[in-house]
């Protein structure tokens, strides 16, 4: 694993579009794992500056909500539509996310899983933590090698995801999430990390021992891991340093062992 410590947002964003970036060249037929929430947007807006020639990417995104009504703009499907697809010119045919309307989610689910398998699997997979410890919605408990499902989101999570609709009660309380197991088949996982109360979890994760009471953990049984982490993410890390400027630092592989988990 290595780790880059960055000043901010916008520097994560930038160093993790160059990733991407690099992937993208030497493959125009890749497999993007793209990612919802805060931390990769600034990723999307840099990498869209690159102009790269993307129309055989395939993308799959890690997680839907259950239940929003199809076009719902929270929806992660719009979501993507908005931030990825529009944003990089992707050919929407080429994008996929979980059917979260689906009338039986747990068949879109297994549907899913299958789907990233015919494509040859993920080639590079960005990802953010949640406060809770969480990758994708895989919530704690989660299965070390569980696979793409239906889970019920933590309270930590509808309370961090309120923001996005106009009351927390319209938060759905169900997803359909790509599983921890998934999620280790990419070929390379990219975690981009912004903010200071993000600091312990990341630290935890990382350095703590493996267990599904902290699913982000499991990243330390990846043989090919980059975590970009702006200041206030990294601040409990140690030192670290800007890709071009030095080495990374290696994060040490945290104690073997697994909670239980679904
Ligand atoms: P954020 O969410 O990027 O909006 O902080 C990350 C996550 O909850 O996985």
């Amino acid at each position: 694993m290595e780790f880059f410590t960055v000043q901010d947002a916008a520097a994560a964003g930038a160093v993790g579009a160059g990733f991407l970036a690099a992937v993208i060249r030497s493959n125009p037929d890749a497999v993007l794992g793209v990612a919802t929430g805060g931390s990769p947007l600034p990723v999307y807006r840099s990498l869209a500056g690159y102009g790269l020639e993307m129309s055989r990417i395939r993308c799959f995104a890690l997680d839907e909500y259950v239940g929003l009504p199809a076009g719902h703009p929270e929806s992660y499907a719009e979501v993507v539509r908005r931030e990825v697809t529009g944003r990089l010119g992707l050919n929407p045919a080429n994008v996929f996310v979980p059917d979260g309307s689906a009338a039986d989610p747990e068949r879109a689910a297994c549907d899913y899983e299958a789907a990233i398998a015919a494509c040859g699997g993920i080639d590079i997979q960005l990802l953010g933590i949640g406060h809770n410890g969480h990758l994708a919605f895989n919530e704690p408990g989660s299965a070390l090698d569980s696979r793409t499902r239906v889970e019920v989101l933590a309270e930590r999570t509808r309370q961090a995801n309120a923001r996005y609709f106009d009351s927390p009660r319209d938060v759905p309380e169900r997803c359909i999430t790509q599983g921890l197991g998934t999620i280790l088949e990419a070929r390379q996982l990219l975690l981009v990390v912004h903010g200071a109360d993000k600091a312990e979890i990341l630290h935890r994760a990382l350095t703590g021992p493996v267990s599904a009471d902290c699913p982000a953990s499991v990243l330390q049984r990846h043989p090919h891991v980059t975590v970009i982490g702006d200041e206030g993410a990294a601040a409990l890390m140690g030192r670290a340093t800007t890709p071009g400027t030095a080495a990374p630092v290696a994060v040490g592989a945290g104690a073997a062992g697994t909670g239980p988990g679904r």
